[in-house]
């Protein structure tokens, strides 16, 4: 038990190379499925945290603007899982900063409570173990347990907390992520699952389906097997996608640029260069390709009709505490 302070912890975005979607228990938010992804150098939240006792409540700023509603709940419960654990009660003043478009399908919520969990429990005087942390970050938003981890990451099923499973340096991989014009404000990631559980006929099948896939993807990663790691992320995020196509009223995060960006990359495979894309719950694209690949595939993505912005990363660290020397 050191002394409580004020820290910035930062953590990286990832994105789901076999994904998660739906829940095998609410409350605990425990994935109905198992999970891998990417941690992402290029995308990051940046968390000040200090304990101040003079606060009745915690203050909760994220990127400028004072969080209320649901947002600022799904905070303050994060912190009392931290104050539960580090046995403290002192409230926290939190400034939350992303260098992303916050709850785009960029993954802010990701990075963000990973940066929390490890900001609060620095800031109350308490390190907590990075497992207790990844269980933590996963209650609050079950992606944001594997951006406590750098390079490919599992949320296996049932678990509470995330793991490391592959270093990023071990195969640089890249990401180039094709960012479409926003459309009207997209149906939050836990709001479409709940619906896609309560009535998508294709819900179950993606249930059972996913563990296979999720294998299949670590064993590509594992074997540094990149064609069989593309088809397989490919058909995790359009198997997802179609849980949701198929719901009632139909929930479709992708646009017509998304549709153009995925034709692109399947053009760009014709033409020999190997690229494959994976979509969460927005219009994004983002396209995995190998380091050489990388200038060609994102120049390809930023002349198609209705891509703004390309971002190109390589795989990110795992979260961390800034120095405050
Ligand atoms: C499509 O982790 O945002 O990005 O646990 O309800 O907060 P909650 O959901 P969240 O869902 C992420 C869904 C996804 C796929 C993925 O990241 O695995």
């Amino acid at each position: 038990m050191t002394t409580p302070r004020s820290v910035t912890a930062v953590a990286h975005a990832n994105i789901a190379l076999a994904k998660y979607w739906g829940k095998a228990d609410d409350r605990e938010n425990l994935p109905a499925v198992p999970s891998l992804s990417l941690t992402l150098e290029a995308l990051r939240s940046r968390t000040s945290v200090s304990a101040d006792a003079s606060l009745t409540e915690d203050a909760v700023s994220l990127d400028g603007a004072l969080a209320t509603g649901r947002a600022r709940e799904r905070v303050v419960r994060l912190l009392d899982d931290v104050r539960a654990l580090t046995e403290t009660k002192l409230r926290l003043r939190v400034e939350s900063h992303n260098d992303f478009p916050t709850a785009s399908g960029l993954a802010s919520s990701a990075s963000g409570f990973a940066a929390l969990a490890l900001g609060a429990s620095h800031a109350l005087g308490r390190p907590l173990p990075v497992a207790t942390l990844s269980s933590v970050a996963r209650r609050a938003s079950a992606s944001a347990a594997r951006s406590l981890f750098g390079g490919f990451v599992a949320l296996r099923l049932g678990a509470a907390s995330a793991e490391p499973v592959l270093d990023g340096a071990a195969w640089p991989l890249v990401m180039v992520i094709a960012v479409t014009a926003m459309g009207p404000k997209s149906v939050s990631s836990t709001d479409g699952m709940r619906h896609t559980l309560a009535t998508s006929p294709y819900y179950p099948t993606w249930v059972t389906s996913a563990p296979a896939l999720f294998a299949e993807v670590e064993r590509a990663v594992l074997g540094r097997d990149f064609e069989t790691l593309g088809a397989a992320i490919e058909q995790s995020a359009l198997m997802m996608h179609a849980s949701m196509l198929a719901a009632r009223p139909a929930l479709v995060y992708f646009s017509p640029a998304t549709l153009r960006a995925m034709e692109r990359v399947r053009a760009l495979r014709r033409e020999g260069t190997l690229a494959f894309y994976t979509m969460d719950a927005g219009p994004h694209v983002k396209v995995l390709c190998q380091e050489a690949d990388a200038p060609s595939v994102a120049a390809a993505l930023a002349l198609v009709e209705g891509v703004e912005r390309v971002i190109v990363s390589a795989a990110g660290p795992a979260a961390y505490v800034e120095d405050t020397a």
